[in-house]
């Protein structure tokens, strides 16, 4: 993560009354300037670092097996993940429940220089933090092991550990709405974490890495041929007390988890439509049976003191707890499903060896470039065919179950063929004269040339963006010495208005799930992707003349060819457990 610096910022304001006002004054007030950057303690407090690992100090805990990249089950292509039913679908079983977790959440390597080491994931995180903790509830399975109930995921140890057992046939019920062989799977985030570094601009990284996470979930999902949707018709108090975080007893002492959301994950047998509509939310009765029986495990605390409390993020995330239900369902599909538009033999390569081999760059050599095929192919990739029915979406947006909001407004510095400058990209053209009316009138917006049609890329701006780039970027040469970097624009104001403040986290969480599958995209195209989540907020809008809240920039990325760091020593993920 970039450098973020002391600040002098503004003295208190009074907080709104209005959900919707507190999450913007919290957006707001965790902006960069130039000359201030957002609150926080300007420097790293060591001794307190919170522990990258959460454990629940005596639940047990249930080793998944730890599985060679050759064996069973092993990762289809890496293109066959995008396309409509080309994976064959696994059953839940202990070992497919192992590489699921394996890709989504599981470690990717360690790293060494001099004394100190540190484990990288296969879900990136802002600053290497790792805020987000990964749940799932466990039908019964056969012959696993597996008692049903909630379990908590343990990265370190590669193990499930059991936080409450349920008795099989509640855990029946409560997923009897859901295709057969369903599991609910959770996320929690450890705002701590992020904010022991960060400051109040840390619920803001939290939720880019629930995206990211729910990203790297999804995709580790379809390398089995599993379906996922995000049930985001609960309200939050129903996914707290699924994933137990509502538990005070269970934390004491320890750092509290905040409860982000559930999903159901499907296998999906030969490529079946469900045969209903799927709920997108749980029975409250069935949810208050489930968890009514007994629970395991205390949580560890993560740092010994914890300094300064940044009452700006408890806020935020008061002010966009979700307290509505909607009894939501998305429609099964009536027609044949839409295949991706995109069909490419790029990469034949599996798809668990790019996803266990992602990485951020550190820095870019200035001079790689991609052909202008590579770089619409990554665009096409994030297309999410907005208005098409939620379960027939290419992969991996059948998960969010609303129209996307995120557009992006690109950095081109060297991609062939395409003249470097300023380009935007509306993920749902139904959204274009919102962007146009929002931006400055004097921009270009030209279609860009070579273009395939189902793109709305437009041409706004021409010149050598590199410098800008990077001085927005927190001053980080990353953004412009890479082949193209990018803000992401969110509909901001308008969905808030609409919808609700819950819809805050929810924005950053669509952003996440874009640069998940631009960092993967990345590396199939043997380039090498960076998250940037430190920008100078206001002077990236400026540069298109947006001048208020209708859209605002949450997320940049960045991708080039890579200058590898080779004082650091890379480990195998899990040979801490081979030795121990
Ligand atoms: C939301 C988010 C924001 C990030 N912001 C920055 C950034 O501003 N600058 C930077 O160099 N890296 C940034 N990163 C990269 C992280 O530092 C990186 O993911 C982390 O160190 C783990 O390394 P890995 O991605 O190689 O596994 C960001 C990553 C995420 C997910």
């Amino acid at each position: 993560m970039g450098p973020e610096q002391p600040s002098s910022a503004p003295s208190a304001q009074p907080v709104p009354a209005d959900p919707v006002d507190r999450v913007i004054a919290y957006h707001v007030r965790t902006k960069h300037h130039f000359d201030r950057y957002a609150k926080s303690l300007g420097f790293l407090d060591w001794a307190n670092q919170p522990n990258p690992f959460r454990r629940f100090e005596g639940a047990c805990l249930v080793p998944l097996p730890l599985l060679g990249a050759d064996e069973e089950p092993r990762s289809p292509s890496y293109d066959a993940i995008y396309q409509a039913d080309a994976v064959a679908s696994q059953p839940l079983t202990i070992r497919t429940l192992s590489r699921f977790f394996e890709l989504a959440l599981g470690l990717s390597a360690w790293k060494r220089a001099g004394e100190s080491e540190w484990a990288l994931r296969n879900n990136p995180s802002s600053g290497n933090l790792h805020p987000t903790e990964g749940y799932v509830l466990l039908p019964p399975l056969d012959e696993s092991g597996l008692p049903p109930g909630l379990y908590h995921y343990a990265p370190r140890e590669h193990g499930l550990e059991l936080r409450s057992e349920c008795p099989a046939e509640s855990i029946t019920r409560l997923l009897a709405g859901f295709p057969p062989g369903a599991f609910l799977f959770g996320l929690t985030s450890v705002h701590w974490r992020e904010a022991w570094k960060y400051g109040e601009r840390a619920f803001r990284y939290c939720n880019h890495d629930v995206g990211h996470a729910l990203g790297s979930a999804r995709i580790a999902a379809a390398t089995l041929g599993w379906k996922m949707l995000l049930l985001d018709g609960a309200d939050q108090n129903q996914v707290a007390r699924v994933l137990g975080t509502h538990r005070a007893e269970d934390y004491g002492e320890a750092e509290p988890e905040h409860p982000d959301c559930l999903a159901v994950i499907w296998p999906d047998a030969s490529g079946a439509r469900p045969a209903a509509d799927l709920p997108l939310c749980l029975d409250q009765a069935l949810v208050s049976d489930l968890i009514a029986g007994s629970w395991h495990g205390k949580a560890n605390r993560l740092s010994r003191e914890h300094g300064v409390h940044w009452d700006a993020i408890d806020d935020a995330a008061e002010a966009s707890w979700k307290t509505t239900v909607e009894p939501l369902a998305v429609q099964r599909s009536q027609g044949s499903v839409l295949s991706t538009t995109h069909h490419d033999s790029r990469t034949a390569v599996d798809a668990g060896r790019i996803i266990r081999q992602r990485r951020s760059a550190v820095a870019f050599d200035a001079k790689t470039g991609m052909p202008s095929e590579t770089f619409f192919h990554i665009l096409q990739r994030l297309m999410p065919q907005a208005g098409a029915p939620q379960v027939d979406r290419p992969m991996p947006w059948d998960l969010l179950p609303w129209e996307p909001a995120i557009h992006l407004m690109l950095f081109v510095h060297r991609v062939e063929g395409l003249r470097p400058g300023l380009y935007v990209l509306a993920r749902d053209y139904n959204r274009l004269p919102l962007l146009k009316s929002s931006m400055s009138p004097d921009l270009e917006w030209s279609p860009t040339p070579g273009c395939p049609a189902d793109l709305p890329l437009y041409w706004l701006l021409q010149g050598d963006a590199q410098r800008l780039a990077a001085q927005v970027s927190c001053h980080q040469g990353i953004a412009g010495d890479s082949a193209f970097s990018l803000g992401m624009l969110a509909e901001f104001e308008g969905r808030l208005r609409d919808r609700g403040a819950w819809w805050y986290p929810r924005l950053f969480w669509e952003a996440g799930l874009v640069g998940q599958v631009l960092y993967l995209e990345a590396e199939a195209a043997g380039l090498r992707g960076t998250g940037i989540g430190c920008f100078f907020d206001d002077p990236v809008h400026e540069i298109v003349g947006i001048k208020d809240l209708a859209l605002q920039s949450l997320y940049h990325f960045t991708i080039g060819g890579p200058v590898d760091d080779g004082r650091l020593l890379t480990l195998p993920p899990y040979y801490h457990l081979r030795r121990e």
